[in-house]
């Protein structure tokens, strides 16, 4: 490596301890999309079927990806750069990679815009648990669900069309403070407390909460363990045979390919920048192998054994095969319409009454907070590629990026608030879409530019283990080809209908609202690519790639 004397602007930061490591990485991955994605996405998507897809997606895409991640982020990492456009910039010579490197800072960005606002739900029907307003409502739970949005006419905007109430602006003014003064105190003292302390809060929860549903006594006839069964009824040829799929789960194979693929991109936080910024922490001999192995356990292991043991087992027992289906439709309709009403059926104690109103309350609270601890350690680490830009290319302090990065949630959010659609929309494009695009970009620089002899090499550097070799030949070819598919299916089946308006990402035609809803967000995310393109440029132009640029032989030969 030739020397330069390019010095990052700042001492970089790093994780305090290897614990706090494993919990802040393990916060990253589990969220909201473990608890309230994944049950809905598996019922509506193929059920067994899409467990089988999803355990395939896993192993092809998903640790493979894992993997990689930490591998590009610690190796930037050690040339002192956490933002991607950084970490890109050191695995090649081709300069305008920075360039796609920006998306890795703007898509979590634009994720957590609307990823903040469903986690002040969840802090706002904590507090309607404990004030016992929650357990008034469970009468009827969707008008409840629209007066806190202001979606039944009386929001501060008064109508129906354009929405937004007092109530969800401010529990998400209260969720945007603390999270920014989170971020502000950085990294060891900000986001590895909160992990170390919510981490096992998170897990108290759910496993209470998980606990209690598998013990609830039959309801009709029903048990919470044959709610299961609509997960663990796999079944292969639908996987394959389009009419069995439609005929047995009203779906396509390739949504339920699809559906799966998406899911494990969302939950294990991969494919978004987050990863690598929060690997970018670790110091070059700390094991990534191992510990990135451990990331994906953990996560699996709240969403497939947690997540997927709660909801919807609790919703089958109460109200039957009928009840998981249409509670499940919605995105947000299983966690905050019907688990309201599952908590006042719930016992309080092992068996006896429904607890009514005290089990709203108890419940309640177990819930939505698990829900608000798992939502707060994952938008902390969809803030931080923003943050660690604006420090180490902008050179800008720790409290000035925070209020920079607040500023932008908060002029972007407003949309989201008040126009029904924008929220999917950002959600098409930045949690769904993009991850799949940005993991391809990830992959063929990494495998293939960067070479699979030195990703192999990178990755084992300093590790725990070894990872079996069959990795390497998947990582080459397997999960770059399936990404590859993925993006082509889209192009040819799903594109151009979107890309010019004429139906939304799920299929349904625009309407008037839904279409200047589209609009708007689409002009939203490419101000900010664009935005962060142009600073990224200026960091380029104030030297911040030197480093990267003059490494010897970045890509070389392979070793
Ligand atoms: N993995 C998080 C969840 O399951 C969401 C997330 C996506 C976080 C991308 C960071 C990056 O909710």
């Amino acid at each position: 490596m030739s020397t330069s004397d390019y010095a990052p602007p700042q001492e970089r930061e790093r994780w305090g301890s290897r614990l706090g490591l494993i919990l802040a990485m393990a916060g990253n991955a589990v969220g909201l999309g473990n608890f309230l994605r994944f049950p809905n996405q598996a019922v509506q998507n193929g059920q067994g079927s899409f467990m089988l897809a999803y355990f395939i997606c896993l192993f092809l895409v998903g640790i493979p990806l894992m993997w990689m991640e930490w591998g590009i982020g610690r190796r930037g990492g050690s040339y002192g750069y956490s933002t991607c456009p950084g970490m890109f910039q050191s695995l090649t010579r081709a300069k305008w990679v920075k360039y796609l490197g920006a998306l890795g800072v703007v898509m979590p960005l634009l994720i957590v815009v609307y990823y903040v606002y469903i986690e002040s739900w969840t802090l706002g029907y904590a507090a309607s648990a404990v004030t016992g307003e929650l357990a008034e409502a469970t009468g009827n739970t969707s008008a409840f669900f629209n007066t806190y949005l202001g979606a039944d006419g009386n929001g501060f905007l008064g109508n129906d069309t354009w929405i937004g109430s007092n109530k969800a602006l401010t529990f998400f003014l209260i969720t945007m403070v603390v999270n920014l003064w989170v971020l502000s105190r950085g990294l060891s003292k900000g986001i590895e407390i909160v992990a170390k302390v919510g981490m096992p809060v998170l897990l108290l929860c759910a496993i209470a909460l998980v606990a209690r549903v598998l013990t609830l006594d039959n309801y009709e006839g029903r048990s919470a363990l044959d709610g299961l069964a609509i997960y663990w009824n796999p079944e292969w040829r639908a996987l394959f045979d389009e009419s069995r799929a439609i005929e047995l789960y009203g779906k396509g194979s390739a949504a339920i390919w699809l559906a799966a693929a998406g899911q494990i991109f969302f939950t294990l936080s991969v494919g978004s920048g987050a990863i690598n910024t929060y690997s970018s922490y670790l110091t070059r001999e700390d094991d990534i192998a191992l510990t990135g192995l451990a990331t994906v356990s953990t996560n699996e292991f709240c969403e497939v054994v947690l997540g997927g043991t709660l909801a919807i087992p609790a919703a089958f027992l109460f109200f039957g095969l009928d009840g998981v289906m249409e509670a499940s439709s919605g995105n947000m309709g299983l966690a905050f319409k019907t688990m309201p009403r599952i908590f006042e059926n719930m016992p309080l104690g092992f068996g006896g009454e429904a607890g009514g109103a005290s089990g709203v309350a108890v419940y309640g609270l177990l819930w939505f907070g698990l829900l608000f601890v798992a939502g707060i350690t994952s938008s902390l680490a969809l803030s931080q590629p923003t943050m660690a830009f604006l420090e180490g290319a902008m050179g800008m302090t720790r409290r000035k990026a925070a209020l920079v990065v607040g500023t932008i949630i908060l002029i972007c959010v407003g949309p989201v608030i008040v126009l029904p659609g924008v929220l999917d929309e950002i959600d098409y494009w930045a949690g769904t879409f993009g991850l799949v695009l940005f993991s391809t970009i990830e992959v063929i620089l990494f495998m293939w530019v960067f070479r699979p002899s030195r990703a192999w090499g990178e990755i084992h550097h300093g590790a725990d283990i070894r990872i079996p070799v069959v990795f390497k030949w998947i990582m080459t070819y397997v999960t770059p080809t399936l990404l590859l598919w993925m993006l082509y299916r889209w192009g040819t089946t799903q594109a151009l209908p979107i890309l010019t308006f004429q139906n939304d990402p799920n299929g349904n035609a625009y309407d008037e609202a839904t279409r200047s809803a589209a609009y708007l967000a689409r002009a939203e995310m490419l101000a900010l690519f664009v935005f962060f393109a142009v600073l990224v440029g200026v960091a380029s132009k104030r030297g911040y790639f030197k480093r990267a640029e003059t490494l010897d032989s970045p890509e070389g030969s392979a070793t």
